[in-house]
């Protein structure tokens, strides 16, 4: 181990994966600096847009709040492993069957988003209220679309209609 470094291990987008980081490194900084994986964005950097969110153990975080040590040991998945091998995940199908993508800077994290709560219902088996599913999604801003089509999007994924 290096001087003032720890080691963590952890699942990033399925694969195994081990570094050596500084205690105060961030989620989005790890992410973002060391793997190159760019599609996680830095919005306002202080967990009010949403615009950082990737999955950890299947529910969503903002990376910018994260410390990246706390993820040793656990399942990363950023917008980069959400797709398939060869295809895009039903969420991003829908983002786009809905044309809910202008500039696209919010859309990675807002698929990240719509997936934590499709993953949440899901296990519970329940079929959320479109009123529910606009308040999961208060932590993701939006400065282009209006919101309409992205909500439509994730309504009908969520809701498990098919897209
Ligand atoms: S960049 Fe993390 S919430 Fe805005
Ligand atoms: S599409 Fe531009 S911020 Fe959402």
């Amino acid at each position: 181990m290096l001087k003032n470094k720890i080691s963590i291990s952890f699942k990033l987008n399925g694969q195994k994966v081990t570094r050596e980081i500084k205690p105060s490194l961030l989620l989005i900084e790890l992410i973002r600096d060391e793997f190159g994986l760019t599609g996680t964005k830095p919005g306002c950097l202080e967990g009010e847009c949403g615009a950082c969110s990737v999955l950890v153990n299947g529910e969503a975080i903002n990376s910018c709040l994260f410390l990246a040590l706390n993820i040793d040991k656990k399942e990363l998945i950023t917008i980069e492993g959400l797709a398939g091998k060869n295809e895009l995940d039903e969420v991003q199908k829908s983002l786009i069957k809905k044309g809910a993508v202008q500039c696209g800077f919010c859309t990675s994290g807002m698929a990240i988003s719509i997936k934590s709560i499709q993953n949440h219902f899901s296990k519970q088996k329940y079929k959320p209220a479109k009123e529910e599913i606009v308040k999961m999604l208060e932590g993701n801003l939006c400065r282009c679309t209006g919101y309409v089509k992205i909500i439509e999007a994730a309504v009908e994924v969520i809701r498990g209609i098919r897209v």
